[in-house]
């Protein structure tokens, strides 16, 4: 049986104020019977990682660089991540592969360089609504995840991946129960080939999971937890959400 993990993703939201509450709530809210962990933006992390201290809640990054230091103007190291207490750190969301024109190779180098200093990689995978229609959902999944299954050899077992269809992000449309666990099914059926620690990965889902879907998804066989953006900002919401995800 796979612990479930939830994952919130804050985007570029928050000040320190808004944080503190945020955290606040949830320390209140939990403990879960489920992992979970927040990525606030990387100027919050030291705060949110005090506050935080022995909450059972872990910490993630957004992003990495793919480098380990040197002249990287406004990048984030996997060290630094890993120097500040997090545990986890999202590579390839899409909208770092669709605002920063970021490839699979390059997202493939993130999860490397963060499994190297020893934070796991979130890796997002996803198609776009006219992919979808096209009926590409299944080929640009496995091209993206194969990119990372590459790169990161016998280590690909170490990584959480997280399908996120980009019609669904933000968009309040969710993919159903049925969608997320085809894709993940064929997910699994990938990293099966390619690891033998394929049935003990978490697959995650993202996009538009709330409080009154979330149960609905993790019941399904391959669905392991959910990366949550908007609704992780509401401490009751990604309170509830994480209740759906304890067993
Ligand atoms: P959403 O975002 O929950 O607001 O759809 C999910 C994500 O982008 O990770």
């Amino acid at each position: 049986m796979r612990r479930k993990l939830v994952v919130g993703n804050w985007k570029m939201n928050g000040s320190r104020v808004s944080n503190a509450q945020l955290l606040a709530g949830l320390r209140e809210a939990g403990p879960w019977n489920a992992d979970v962990a927040v990525c606030p933006p990387f100027p919050y992390l030291t705060e949110a990682a005090l506050a935080l201290t022995g909450s059972g809640v872990a910490l993630g990054g957004q992003d990495c660089s793919a480098h380990e230091q040197g002249a990287y103007t406004g990048e984030v190291s996997p060290g630094m991540l890993a120097d500040l207490g997090c545990r986890y750190v999202i590579v390839g969301h899409s909208e770092r592969r669709t605002y920063h024109g970021e490839s699979d190779l390059l997202v493939a180098d993130k999860a490397k360089a963060a499994l190297a200093r020893g934070v796991t990689p979130i890796v997002c995978v996803g198609e776009t609504r006219a992919e979808r229609e096209a009926g590409q959902t299944e080929a640009v999944v496995k091209r993206q995840l194969a990119a990372v299954i590459h790169g990161l050899g016998h280590c690909c077992g170490e990584m959480v991946i997280a399908y996120e269809p980009l019609w669904a992000i933000g968009t309040g449309l969710t993919a159903t129960p049925d969608q997320a666990q085809a894709v993940h099914a064929v997910l699994r059926a990938q990293l099966r080939a390619a690891t033998d620690r394929a049935a003990a990965m978490r697959l995650l889902y993202g996009g538009s999971v709330k409080a009154d879907n979330a149960a609905a998804l993790f019941a399904q066989p391959d669905i392991d937890g959910g990366l949550i953006g908007g609704a992780a900002l509401v401490a009751a919401d990604f309170a509830a959400i994480c209740r759906a995800a304890s067993v």
